[in-house]
């Protein structure tokens, strides 16, 4: 059974993007004070997913696919699910999933699309409604925990991050994909806030060494287009670890 558990605190500054993303998008800004800090909060990831049919591909992110392809399945937290193709992937390889976002309109998207493309896995995916930067997953309770282009202002990148290992297992992987600081230069457009892009190193530095084996470092690149069909390279940050103890 499909539940939409919900939790009403999601006030946080969020920002976005994500490789397969179709349109570029802007965010409201300002927070009363002068400055020009982007605000990625859950109304504007709620317009954002009411403003198009699919705003990702509907596919499973490649570095997903090859960095989970192999392990055994269990239990997996992803976060910042988006439209669910990450969540219905993982479904379909044996994991229980939890499949946490910000968006409700997201989350209600996600398990509609799930349910009818693959009810059996569909069934094995639990869709929460939180924010990550305030909700704390249950210490030490997934085998995998996950998440794809959630990017959360250079201030709070820590906190989420820690949250996100302490949610891991003994044994545990963890796996955190992001948009690598070179891309800030291409032509494809990016938030205007330099502080959510990261280096696969600068997670890694962020877990505490005798309790994590560093699997996957990458800043890995891939050729795309941009808008207006002009080449580009794009790259990753693509941080994979196990929890020791
Ligand atoms: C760039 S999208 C990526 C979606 C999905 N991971 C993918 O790769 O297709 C980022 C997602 O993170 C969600 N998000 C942003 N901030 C969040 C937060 N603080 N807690 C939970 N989800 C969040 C957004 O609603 C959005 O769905």
């Amino acid at each position: 059974m499909v539940t939409l558990t919900r939790n009403t605190h999601a006030h946080s500054p969020q920002t976005q993007q994500h490789q397969h993303e179709a349109t570029a998008h802007g965010a409201h800004s300002a927070h009363g004070d002068g400055t020009d800090t982007p605000v990625f909060d859950q109304a504007f990831w709620d317009d954002r997913y009411r403003s198009a049919h699919s705003v990702w591909s509907g596919r499973p992110n490649a570095h997903l696919i090859s960095e989970v392809t192999g392990l055994t399945p269990g239990s997996a937290l992803d976060i910042g699910c988006g439209e669910g193709a990450d969540a219905l992937w993982l479904a379909q390889q044996g994991w229980t999933v939890t499949a946490v976002d910000l968006s409700v309109v997201a989350l209600e998207r996600a398990a509609a699309r799930a349910a009818e493309a693959d009810p059996q896995a569909a069934a094995r995916i639990t869709w929460k409604h939180a924010d990550i930067t305030e909700w704390t997953p249950e210490a030490g309770a997934y085998d995998l925990v996950s998440s794809h282009y959630i990017h959360v202002v250079q201030e709070r990148r820590g906190e989420l991050h820690q949250r996100m290992a302490t949610a891991a297992a003994p044994g545990g992987i963890l796996l955190i994909v992001g948009h690598h600081p070179w891309d800030q230069d291409t032509t494809m457009p990016r938030p205007r806030a330099a502080g959510i892009f990261y280096t696969a190193e600068e997670v890694a530095a962020q877990l505490p060494a005798q309790e994590w084996t560093v699997l996957t470092e990458d800043a890995r690149a891939q050729e795309t287009v941009d808008h207006e069909g002009r080449p580009v390279t794009l790259h990753d940050a693509v941080l994979k670890a196990r929890r020791s103890v």
